[in-house]
């Protein structure tokens, strides 16, 4: 089949689109306020892009608070600053848990039961029982603009200035061990994908 996204024809009862770019990383994103106020939220349109200066990017579209923004954006705009925790299979409910719409105000870490912890770098906490944590600060923030202002959507580039790694999740040979975090992947509709060591597999690059 072929279907052009703006004529919406592809037939089907649902718009494929998530499922076409998988699996996806899930960045969990925590952020603080200007009042003080803790938030996290995961983001599946979230990757690495680059390696000198390691950099993150997430996208939000249009939130439900009056100014229209997501509150992870608004408060990485504000403060400059945010922690990209990495979402397992441990942490899976949280991470679902943490996707709910509620109040700019709504500490979204107590909420859902996490442990914050400051970060080194940063003023945005960090996950305790994320086996993985990039503290970042804001490089710039671009508009992508929607078909309409409710598909306007910010993507977010953040240069990684700390690195936390559980040192449960590293090997004898000193690699970040997979298997053992289990990362959690998007896939399309509600559906999600789990690495693991059946999961994951060793390719040589050709020289
Ligand atoms: C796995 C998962 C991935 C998500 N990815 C995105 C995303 O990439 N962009 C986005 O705007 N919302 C995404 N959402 C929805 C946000 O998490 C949700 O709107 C959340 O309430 C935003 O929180 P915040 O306003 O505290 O930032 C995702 C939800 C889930 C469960």
């Amino acid at each position: 089949m072929f279907y052009e996204p703006k004529k919406k024809d592809h037939g089907l009862p649902k718009n494929p689109f998530n499922s076409l770019v998988i699996p996806r990383p899930i960045g969990w994103i925590s952020s603080v306020d200007s009042a003080g106020i803790f938030n996290l939220a995961p983001y599946s349109f979230f990757n690495g892009v680059c390696y000198n200066p390691p950099t993150v990017m997430f996208a939000g579209g249009v939130g439900s608070a009056a100014d229209g923004s997501k509150d992870s954006v608004r408060n990485v705009l504000e403060t400059g600053e945010f922690v990209c925790n990495m979402a397992n299979w441990e942490t899976r409910e949280q991470m679902n848990q943490s996707s709910a719409t509620v109040a700019p105000d709504c500490d979204e870490i107590a909420m859902t039961g996490l442990t914050p912890v400051a970060s080194t770098l940063v003023k945005a906490p960090r996950i305790a029982e994320a086996p993985i944590n990039l503290e970042c600060r804001l490089i710039k923030a671009v508009d992508i603009p929607g078909w309409t202002p409710k598909d306007d959507y910010k993507v977010v580039f953040g240069e990684v200035v700390g690195i936390h790694i559980d040192d449960t999740v590293i090997t004898q040979e000193g690699f970040v061990d997979v298997a053992k975090i289990m990362p959690i992947g998007r896939l399309g509709y509600n559906d999600y994908t789990r690495v693991d060591s059946d999961s994951s597999f060793t390719l040589d690059r050709p020289t």
